[in-house]
């Protein structure tokens, strides 16, 4: 009897964890939707600017947003003068300020290219890394650049000439966002991944463990064949976008150049907080399949978020995916964002603390009805459909 009695207790007190714990995953069952699209850069009619390609986008210290992009001054061409042009919401993206250079590359011969924004969460500093003549036109020595804002992206400081402290090996940082390290191996370092030129090539990161005075490069994961010229089909991994795991870890996810073993994304993870990229936590994402293009990505409470245009031969198609196992497989759900052409994209979301920032991821992506390179869109998605 007393058993019996105990037996129906533990039942009840099952069956109330069992529903609870029901309730619980089908509420937070990711089901995204896109509740708010606008363009904030357009090609047409922008004066004194040709094009504008190369769109990052991060959360500022204090839960603002920051949109930043190469503002090409005379044509579409990835060399050549420009300006590095933002805007910025305090709204969550609902309106943001007009478009101000922040940057101008008047006295480099072959101009800036972007480019990582990195938030230092400790000290409350944004982080803006670009190079110079990275594509040795009319200019022999590329330069990594730096400024950085103290006032959440109000105004930005001098550039700091990194090169001094990295050396003047080309390196092109992102385009994406670095990352401050929340656990560790390495918390509170910087790390910024990039890649060097299609000849040396490879992706590495630079890293600073004292909050952005000084840099130094950790090891590469390099071409083959390294530094010899390549061709179609050799490995080239090139302009990467690196998350922090809640394990410490680092995934970087990079561009496939040469489509080398698949048209798909170059994955590789670091277990030393950036210092090496190894060739034995290397893989292929026959999932994630590329038309060889920068693409977003984002760790959010353990879930990992991929924009790209999906399809494995135009850049179209610019598709959502998300990931509950560390990217081991992905969602077959997926949400597509625009059929038409679309390049590169960049994900970010707010930290806060606000519960309402729990709910919304935020996409930045290069958008056009023939050409992708005809306007930068904003997009804001709703990760829990009905909520
Ligand atoms: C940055 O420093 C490097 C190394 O000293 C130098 O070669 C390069 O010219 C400098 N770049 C600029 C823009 O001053
Ligand atoms: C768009 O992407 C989805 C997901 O990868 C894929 O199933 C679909 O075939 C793609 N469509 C085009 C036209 O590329
Ligand atoms: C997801 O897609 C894969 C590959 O097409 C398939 O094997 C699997 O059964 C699908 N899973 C679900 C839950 O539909």
């Amino acid at each position: 009897m007393e058993t019996g009695c105990r037996t129906a207790v533990l039942s009840v007190i099952l069956s109330i964890v069992v529903f609870v714990r029901v309730c619980r995953n089908s509420l937070a069952e990711i089901d995204p939707v896109v509740v708010e699209e606008l363009l904030l850069w357009e090609k047409e009619g922008m004066g004194e600017v040709n094009t504008y390609r190369i769109p990052l986008l991060t959360s500022t210290p204090n839960g603002n947003l920051l949109a930043i992009v190469e503002a090409r001054k005379m044509n579409s061409d990835d060399a050549g003068s420009k300006f590095i042009a933002q805007r910025r919401s305090t709204d969550r993206g609902a309106t943001w300020s007009p478009s101000s250079f922040i940057i101008d590359d008047v006295t480099s011969p072959d101009g800036l290219n972007l480019g990582s924004v990195v938030v230092d969460h400790e000290k409350n500093v944004i982080f803006l890394i670009y190079t110079l003549c990275f594509h040795f036109n009319k200019c022999s020595t590329s330069s990594v650049m730096m400024i950085e804002s103290k006032n959440d992206g109000l105004s930005w400081s001098e550039p700091r000439n990194l090169s001094l402290q990295l050396g003047v090996e080309a390196f092109a940082p992102g385009p994406g966002f670095g990352i401050q390290k929340r656990y560790d191996p390495g918390k509170g370092r910087l790390v910024v991944c990039g890649h060097g030129t299609i000849e040396d090539d490879g992706v590495f990161c630079i890293l600073s463990d004292d909050h952005g005075i000084t840099w130094y490069k950790g090891e590469p994961l390099r071409s083959i064949p390294y530094h010899h010229k390549k061709k179609t089909l050799d490995f080239i991994p090139d302009e990467p976008q690196l998350v922090e795991m809640l394990d410490g870890s680092i995934i970087v996810n990079a561009r496939n150049q040469y489509k080398y073993h698949c048209k798909c994304r170059v994955i590789v993870r670091s277990l030393d907080g950036g210092l090496t990229l190894p060739i034995e936590e290397l893989y292929f994402d026959e999932t994630l399949i590329d038309p060889s293009v920068a693409a977003g990505l984002l760790q959010k409470e353990g879930v990992l978020y991929f924009t790209n245009p999906s399809n494995t031969n135009s850049r179209e198609n610019l598709t959502l995916r998300w990931s509950l196992n560390n990217g081991e497989s992905w969602k077959n759900k997926t949400v597509q964002i625009w059929p038409g052409p679309s390049c590169y994209s960049c994900i970010t979301s707010m930290d806060t603390g606000f519960i309402q920032d729990k709910k919304y991821i935020y996409v930045i992506y290069e958008k056009g009805q023939k050409n992708c390179d005809e306007t930068i869109s904003f997009v804001k998605i709703r990760l829990y459909a009905g909520h």
